[in-house]
């Protein structure tokens, strides 16, 4: 029998992500548009992004968090173009986001020196593997095959080189242990459901040391500059951004943030995303067709939740249910990522309601055995 109840809100898309509960175009009514974001009262609202996204995240105050053009991308790759070369690189990648920066670092950059540690879908490569003497770079939470590192144990406390790390699907949801990461890179339309197009890049003191003591033997675009005759370009971080932002984003950012706190912060948020993933792991059980991509429970990503279907020959429903449930109006944007193995790939970030979750499982089960019919 088809469900009568639906989720209030269908989006499960992992990115842009669903707004916060209650959002509504009205939380935009203060955007500071039509002025200059240069002007004392757009600069205040982009100090206020960084300033509050540095006060619910933890950040260490030595450490310095700018917003970037470019979104996440545009966030990773200023960070691997202005800093990578000093030293060999070791590359940990396991899905699609990983793979690219392996492309970049290997193909586009053409450093000599670097190894690469690769994992299936599902897997994590041996991340021991990584020596602290090189600088690593890693996707904390890979969002395509929702595989994420379990801790940060296996980083050196006293290393030598940087740890470059894109968590754009992990911040806001889950615990970074920021003493362990030199760069941590994410964007807006991840857990706090922001509008898109603009990337944040957090620099630990020791990231910054070898942006104004390296200087990279390739050609930096002036997107990518953060530094300047051996000074770091500070304004950068203090809400001088490279190039014109969008006031309206920044505004929907704010209001994200504001979001944040007032649900309790970090460790709130982090319990909204965990019970969501409590809750699709005990349908998962009770289901039995899907399982999840992850093999290894301890590293089951609690916002990209990616699931694939327990007989291997199923694989093409998986695209079926989620197509039927899109017509539905139940479920948007479920599909697995298009590199990712058939299956299904629903959204648990912090901005998700349980409860909508919860209405879906029902219309997953229908949908499962209407795409059999
Ligand atoms: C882990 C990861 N890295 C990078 C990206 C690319 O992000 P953006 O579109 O913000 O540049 C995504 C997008 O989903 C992602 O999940």
């Amino acid at each position: 029998m088809k469900p009568n109840v639906r989720p209030r809100r269908p989006q499960f898309s992992s990115g842009p992500c669903a707004k916060r509960p209650g959002w509504s175009p009205a939380a935009l009514a203060d955007a500071c548009v039509g002025r200059s974001h240069r002007s004392d009262a757009g600069r205040a609202k982009l100090t206020e992004v960084i300033a509050l996204s540095k006060s619910i995240l933890g950040i260490p105050a030595d450490y310095r968090l700018g917003i970037v053009p470019g979104s996440d991308t545009g966030a990773v790759e200023m960070a691997l173009w202005s800093l990578l070369g000093a030293r060999g690189v070791d590359v940990l990648a396991w899905e699609a986001f990983g793979k690219t920066w392996v492309g970049d670092v290997v193909q586009q950059l053409r450093l000599k020196d670097v190894r690469v540690f690769e994992a299936d879908y599902g897997k994590l490569p041996d991340l021991r593997q990584a020596d602290p003497a090189r600088d690593i770079v890693f996707t904390w939470n890979g969002t395509t095959s929702g595989v994420r590192v379990p801790n940060g144990d296996w980083i050196a406390a006293d290393r030598q080189g940087l740890t470059i790390c894109d968590a754009t699907s992990a911040v806001f949801a889950m615990d970074l242990p920021w003493p362990k990461l030199d760069v941590v890179t994410w964007s807006w339309q991840k857990v706090l459901g922001g509008e898109a197009g603009h990337g944040m890049l957090a620099l630990s003191p020791r990231a910054v040391e070898r942006l104004t003591s390296y200087t990279p033997p390739w050609p930096l675009p002036k997107l990518f500059q953060m530094s300047k005759g051996g000074k770091l370009i500070d304004g950068i971080f203090k809400g001088d951004t490279i190039n014109t932002p969008s006031l309206l984003a920044t505004e929907d950012a704010l209001d994200g943030l504001r979001w944040a706190q007032s649900v309790g912060g970090l460790q709130a948020l982090i319990r909204r995303s965990e019970s969501n993933l409590a809750a699709i792991a005990g349908w998962v059980a009770r289901a039995g067709w899907p399982v999840f991509l992850a093999e290894d429970p301890a590293t089951r990503s609690c916002t990209s939740v990616c699931l694939k279907m327990a007989d291997a020959a199923q694989g093409a429903a998986a695209a079926r249910i989620a197509d039927l449930l899109d017509s539905e109006g139940v479920a948007y944007d479920i599909g697995a990522y298009r590199d990712a193995p058939p299956g299904l790939r629903i959204w648990a970030g912090a901005t998700v309601e349980t409860a909508d979750l919860e209405a879906l499982f029902p219309w997953l089960d229908w949908a499962w055995t209407e795409v059999r019919k």
